[in-house]
């Protein structure tokens, strides 16, 4: 919303959460202190915020006031009930589309902003289209029309993505509708990259989409194990089959495996609505990307253990990186989680370090507080914050890194070894740094995806 806003003044966006912390956060003087970090957005919401960007808790007033609502609002996947673990909760969006029945007025367009399962914008249909009938004095007055208009930006690169879009995807019948929504877009957009089609295609391309980034990391993840069992080097193998045009080299990075929030969220989606339509094999073809992916995530603490002779009770281990990759504060089905839980009931002593996480968010995903000290409890893990990278590394017995922040690929690893205690190992899962340099400090490393001959 803000991208639109600084790229159409001439509109007026407005921003409404019931939640007023968050929208205190949003007008908060100091730009540094926007409730996500992102690169690029401060300077955005400097120049639209106040003019034609504005934040607020006057939901009703905001609806009533709009020529469209974009309903923006997060879909997790359900813990509960029909479809708990896979399906999505769609409890906010029904809540949205209730209240903007309840509160346009004449004619407004609704655009479905959030990321939902296929024919969810009929349930937004009926829902607003009962409003008309009931007995509001301006019923006869009140239309609606509903669109898709999903959301394809990644975290870390929103911006770029938001203003150079690879294309912009609108889904729905009515074709004034679609026409209104094409020409915000085509302010910046050129034409060919905005595609209209059917609401369900506009639906199901967004989990689509999703779906087939993660499985391109699920399979590259899966080629790394084969290249350390086979001596390959997965980096090799990854520029190789990238060079191929009908693959591409994007997304082809062997990591320790996906996560944010959206792709095993959206799979599961997608998985929840084959079985639904009576699709089972399609169902657990998709199923499947998500299971590798928790393969890969365990697979990492595994062979930290084993390659520390079996155990890390009461060892010290240097974590770099709690976000789910660089250049974001999200820590949302982080990698890091998983790995971090799995070596803490080992009996790890784990120092976390990340330049933009908060030692609360990583307390709050580990369900467990900080210690001030690294203390083996009778042999239970535990963890501190590290406030630096040379505080993380004092006496560790190997650091771990999990997320591709630049400033791990800068590190001094000849001052920073002596640190580290003897044999100390680096386990790289991003490759992000130089392994000549790591073994000319006198460290032994491990590469995720790297065979030995
Ligand atoms: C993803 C999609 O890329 C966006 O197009 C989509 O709009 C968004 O979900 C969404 O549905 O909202 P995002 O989750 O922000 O975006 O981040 P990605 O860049 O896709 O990264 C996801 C995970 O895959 C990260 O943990 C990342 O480290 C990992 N990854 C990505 C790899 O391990 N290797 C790669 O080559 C690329």
């Amino acid at each position: 919303m803000a991208v639109i806003a600084d790229r159409c003044p001439d509109i007026e966006v407005t921003v409404v959460d019931l939640n007023e912390t968050r929208i205190d956060a949003w007008n908060h003087k100091d730009l540094s202190e926007l409730p996500i970090y992102e690169p690029g957005l401060d300077d955005v919401v400097a120049r639209a915020r106040g003019r034609n960007l504005f934040f607020s808790t006057a939901v009703d007033e905001a609806i009533a006031a709009a020529d469209m609502v974009f309903i923006s609002v997060n879909t997790p996947t359900k813990t509960k009930g029909i479809g708990a673990g896979q399906a999505s909760d769609l409890r906010w969006v029904e809540a949205c589309a209730r209240q903007v029945a309840e509160c346009a007025k004449g004619h407004t367009i609704v655009v479905e902003k959030s990321t939902l399962p296929v024919r969810t914008a009929a349930a937004i249909k009926a829902i607003l289209h009962a409003s008309q009938r009931q007995s509001r004095a301006d019923s006869a007055l009140l239309t609606f029309s509903v669109l898709s208009n999903p959301e394809f930006l990644a975290e870390g690169t929103a911006i770029r993505d938001l203003e150079q879009p690879d294309r912009v995807l609108i889904g729905g019948d009515d074709s004034i509708a679609v026409e209104a929504l094409a020409d915000i877009y085509s302010r910046w957009v050129q034409p060919e990259k905005i595609l209209r089609t059917k609401l369900w295609s506009s639906e199901l391309s967004k989990l689509t989409a999703n779906a087939f980034l993660a499985q391109r990391i699920s399979s590259i993840n899966s080629v790394a194990a084969i290249c350390e069992a086979t001596g390959a080097d997965v980096r090799e193998v990854s520029r190789a089959i990238g060079s191929d045009r009908r693959i591409g080299s994007e997304f082809l990075h062997a990591g320790p495996g996906f996560g944010g929030s959206c792709f095993q969220k959206d799979i599961l989606n997608l998985v929840y609505l084959c079985r639904h339509f009576g699709l089972p094999e399609v169902a657990s073809y998709w199923e499947q990307v998500v299971e590798l992916n928790n393969w890969q995530q365990n697979r990492i603490s595994r062979l930290l253990v084993n390659k520390l002779f079996g155990t890390v009770t009461g060892k010290k281990l240097a974590i770099l990186g709690f976000a789910f990759k660089a250049n974001t504060n999200d820590t949302r089905e982080s990698p890091a989680i998983r790995i971090s839980l799995d070596l803490l009931e080992e009996g790890a002593q784990l120092a976390i370090h990340d330049p933009k996480v908060d030692s609360h968010q990583i307390a709050l995903d580990l369900g467990r507080p900080p210690s001030e000290e690294l203390v083996s409890l009778k042999g239970s893990g535990s963890w501190m914050f590290a406030k630096s990278v040379a505080d993380a590394l004092k006496g560790a017995d190997a650091v771990l890194i999990l997320t591709e922040w630049d400033q791990y690929r800068e590190l001094d690893w000849a001052g920073l070894a002596g640190l580290m205690r003897a044999p100390a190992w680096v386990f790289d899962t991003r490759s992000v740094v130089d392994p000549a340099q790591i073994t000319d400090a006198g460290l032994i490393i491990w590469r995720l995806g790297e065979g030995k001959d």
